[in-house]
């Protein structure tokens, strides 16, 4: 599991209610909540009387309260009421639970699951489009394999054939040749740009444009994030993936898609909203088929020996930089011998 990031823990229209949320990544079980005041605080979700989850608790002011037994839990962690202790016994600094460090960014709460030494803000992937476009989102969890997932959501080839029935004509199409992707390429991050040909039905065309090609921005932010961005003159539509594990064979997907100008103004605006959650959910689906069949054979297959052909530019250095950032994360008693993939 890779710590040291800050993981997506949820977006802020999921806290809405003021009721607490369980998440679980990288394994731990967390508990998200927001006080009366409006601060959000991620402890363990774990109460320390009788080991209960705290999310099966509400809020209470500024507090977290256990529905067992009614232990009061502050956001850093400490216990603040215990309803059955004499009022004269003052609680142990000791009856506390852990907290983890949070940021609100993009209209995100970020976690960081490290050591708290190590927190660098500058890891959150840059997703500025949250703070000004609409957006729905859905989550998924797919028996898949984190490395195998992150690079199948850059791969520009798979549009084509993966989401033949969803998203193909308003993409854009590829028609096979050799695309010139405009690599950057960073310590911990990729991005790229294309173009792809515009040939979606005239619904389509009306809606998001006529112009011939469509410019395809997309970009990696390791371990965890991925962006596909598709500009037409005046509307855009930005797709993010955040991805991470929750345990040791399933990989949760917080997929997120936002828009600018596309299906405008009332009462569009709510087709909108309806018709982007729909479209998102059915290419997640789409994916899916693919990534579960993707690990299953790579189980089967340890040496996940694969073939690249030249035009497979990002996914050779997507692999180079999955390495670079994975060594530290790898013990040397569990590397297994992989064979480099293959050059066509
Ligand atoms: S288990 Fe939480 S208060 Fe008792
Ligand atoms: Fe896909």
């Amino acid at each position: 599991m890779i710590k040291n990031q800050w993981y997506l823990a949820a977006l802020l229209p999921e806290l809405k209610k003021q009721n607490p949320l369980p998440k679980k990544i990288i394994g731990k079980e967390l508990v998200i909540f927001k006080t009366e005041s409006g601060a959000i605080h991620v402890l363990e979700d774990r109460c320390c009387h009788r080991n209960v989850n705290l999310s099966l608790g509400y809020v209470k002011g500024e507090h977290l309260k256990c529905a067992y037994h009614g232990w009061e839990f502050q956001g850093n962690g400490k216990c603040g009421c215990i309803p059955s202790l004499p009022r004269e016994q003052e609680i142990p600094n000791t009856v506390k639970i852990a907290t983890y460090p949070t940021v609100q960014k993009h209209n995100c709460i970020w976690v960081w699951m490290g050591e708290v030494e190590k927190m660098d803000q500058s890891k959150i992937p840059p997703m500025d489009e949250l703070d000004e476009y609409p957006f729905v989102y859905n989550y998924h969890d797919i028996k898949g394999d984190l490395q195998l997932i992150a690079e199948s959501l850059i791969d520009a080839y798979h549009i084509n054939h993966v989401h033949r029935n969803s998203i193909k004509g308003m993409m854009g199409n590829l028609h096979g040749e050799e695309i010139a992707f405009n690599l950057n390429v960073d310590e911990a991050s990729l991005t790229g740009e294309y173009y792809r040909h515009n040939e979606g039905s005239i619904f389509e065309k009306f809606y998001f444009g006529f112009e011939k090609k469509i410019l395809t921005k997309f970009g990696f932010w390791f371990p965890h994030s991925s962006k596909l961005d598709i500009h037409f003159k005046k509307r855009r539509l930005v797709i993010y993936e955040h991805f991470y594990q929750i345990d040791e064979n399933t990989v949760r997907m917080c997929q997120i898609t936002a828009w600018k100008k596309i299906f405008n103004g009332f009462p569009l605006f709510f087709f909108a909203k309806w018709f982007m959650l729909n479209k998102s959910i059915r290419i997640v689906q789409e994916d899916i088929a693919f990534l579960e069949s993707n690990k299953k054979i790579k189980d089967k297959r340890p040496g996940h020996d694969l073939l690249i052909t030249p035009s497979d530019e990002v996914s050779l250095e997507f692999i180079k930089l999955w390495k670079k950032n994975t060594q530290p994360y790898e013990k040397a008693t569990e590397k297994e011998d992989r064979k480099e993939a293959q050059v066509l």
